[in-house]
């Protein structure tokens, strides 16, 4: 298949942090189709070569796997092209739909790697030009929109020059294998499915840790937070994975329908439910992994009397017939103690106890993201000893997916610029979904505006404000590193 990838923001980090050393993957991997090519579009004036340098100078910044060797790159580097636009500019519009016409691939795939507030110049600079073909995609990297408001409007744009099947909106969470494999254990095995309901799970909790901090992106971050940068999307996202009901075919919009249902089933806040059921959250300084960082106020470019989030924590309701009563616990923070990705459901315990032990651990079932990609579920056990002892202990059966299947595993941007081509929308996001999305955290955002107490001090390193273990102890629940 030929095909046409055209990045605009192809100077810019996200390209070459996360698409080139994707895209490059791919391209190792055999996977990338032989007959294409990559353009980098952006402001400055540069021939090919000088791209190719470019990008070729930024590799040793990412992870050592996923470097080329020389002759790799050199090989690489023949689908790279640069083309210097003004993206106000009809004109050069034109001069790529010339460029492309050159070959006329049978697919063009248009990716927005830039600041958003250009998405709705950019589009409709697009549609104007006739660059909105059957044949093209369009993918929109987040954030998309600020509020409800600002993503409706980006995807009337959007809509106003392509059709829904051809925006392509990226979660990158949902280009993890482990989330892949979270569909493939929900309704690739019957094991699991009576027990996925209220009557047999007592909460569910999904992590989003990570242990750096804002880095460079303090400007960006302090006018985002936690809520729109991880749970809008990632976690709302993860929750809709886990708690949608079995879709009737595997076709994108038949499951994004079902997710759609659950996002439409979330009990929304109101200034009194946030006050009581969410928990935000600021690092100070403090350690992690040993060594001493500074706190959020102290970062570049982050104002000193800043009150933005970098620690959030929710308690959800999803209300409906299969989850009414089982409570959802969100969280997601910078500067935790570890860079942890799960999602732990916790199944209730037997309901009369014949054992000793075991404590208050009952079953559950632990999807890690990251920094493992895997699954544990925790049993409880009889030692067997000698001794008569009828205690019961805690084991875990544990299943490493990156070492059962390590040839074939590949990133989330690999996976999803992959699909991106081929035309395969199951791991995007639909309009509805993301504007549902906004439309659950607005009142969360409209109660912290209103409020004068703004987050909550923690210490780097830690697992965010103590607030954030009260709204789960409430419940008679607890984190998972606390059980
Ligand atoms: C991005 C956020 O969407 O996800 C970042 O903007 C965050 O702030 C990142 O660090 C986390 O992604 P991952 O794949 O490293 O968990």
């Amino acid at each position: 298949m030929s095909f046409d990838l055209i990045l605009f923001g192809g100077t810019g980090d996200l390209t070459w942090r996360k698409l080139m050393p994707a895209l490059f993957q791919a391209f190792r991997h055999g996977k990338l189709p032989p007959d294409g090519r990559i353009l980098g579009v952006a402001r400055d004036e540069r021939s090919d070569e000088e791209y190719r340098a470019y990008i070729h100078e930024r590799f040793p910044e990412v992870e050592p796997s996923k470097r080329p060797s020389e002759e790799e790159f050199a090989r690489f580097a023949q689908l790279l092209h640069y083309r210097r636009m003004d993206l106000s500019q009809p004109e050069d519009y034109a001069g790529l739909k010339r460029w492309i016409g050159e070959r006329s691939p049978e697919v063009v795939v248009l990716f927005l790697a830039t600041s958003p507030h250009l998405f709705p110049v950019i589009v409709g600079q697009l549609g104007a030009a006739g660059l909105n073909g059957p044949n093209v995609r369009v993918v929109l990297e987040k954030p998309l929109g600020h509020e409800l408001a600002s993503a409706q409007e980006i995807n009337r744009v959007v809509r106003a020059s392509f059709r829904e099947e051809q925006a392509l909106r990226i979660d990158h969470y949902l280009g993890k294998p482990a989330v892949q494999n979270l569909m493939a254990l929900r309704f690739g095995n019957a094991l699991f499915e009576p027990l996925w309901r209220r009557e047999s799970i007592a909460n569910i909790q999904i992590t989003l840790a990570e242990g750096i901090g804002v880095g460079t992106r303090g400007d960006f971050y302090d006018k985002t937070g936690a809520l729109r940068d991880m749970i809008q999307n990632h976690a709302l996202q993860l929750l809709t994975m886990i708690a949608m009901e079995p879709p009737s075919t595997s076709d994108a919009d038949a499951i994004r329908d079902e997710k759609l249902k659950v996002l439409k089933s979330l009990k929304p806040f109101t200034p009194e439910s946030v006050a009581r059921d969410v928990v935000r959250g600021q690092y100070k300084a403090g350690s992690v992994d040993g060594k001493a960082v500074a706190g959020y106020l102290d970062e570049v470019k982050v104002p000193a009397d800043s009150r933005t989030e970098t620690f959030v924590a929710l308690r959800i309701e999803v209300q409906n017939w299969r989850w009414a009563g089982v409570p959802f616990y969100l969280r997601t923070g910078k500067r935790l103690a570890a860079r942890d990705a799960q999602i732990v459901v916790n199944f209730r315990p037997v309901p009369h106890p014949i054992f000793q032990g075991g404590g208050s651990a009952a079953n559950k079932l632990v999807i890690k993201l990251q920094p493992e990609d895997g699954l544990e579920l925790h049993l409880l056990a009889a030692k067997g000893s000698s001794s008569g002892d009828e205690r019961l202990s805690p084991v875990s059966l544990d299943l490493d997916f990156d070492k059962a299947f390590a040839a074939q595993r590949v990133g989330g941007y690999e996976r999803l610029l992959m699909d991106a081509i081929a035309g395969r929308l199951n791991l995007f996001v639909r309009s509805d979904e993301q504007e549902q999305a906004w439309r659950f955290v607005g009142p969360v955002l409209d109660a912290w505006e209103a409020d004068s107490a703004g987050p909550r001090p923690y210490a780097a390193g830690g697992w965010g404000p103590a607030a954030a273990s009260a709204l789960v102890a409430r419940d008679g629940n607890a984190w998972a590193e606390e059980q």
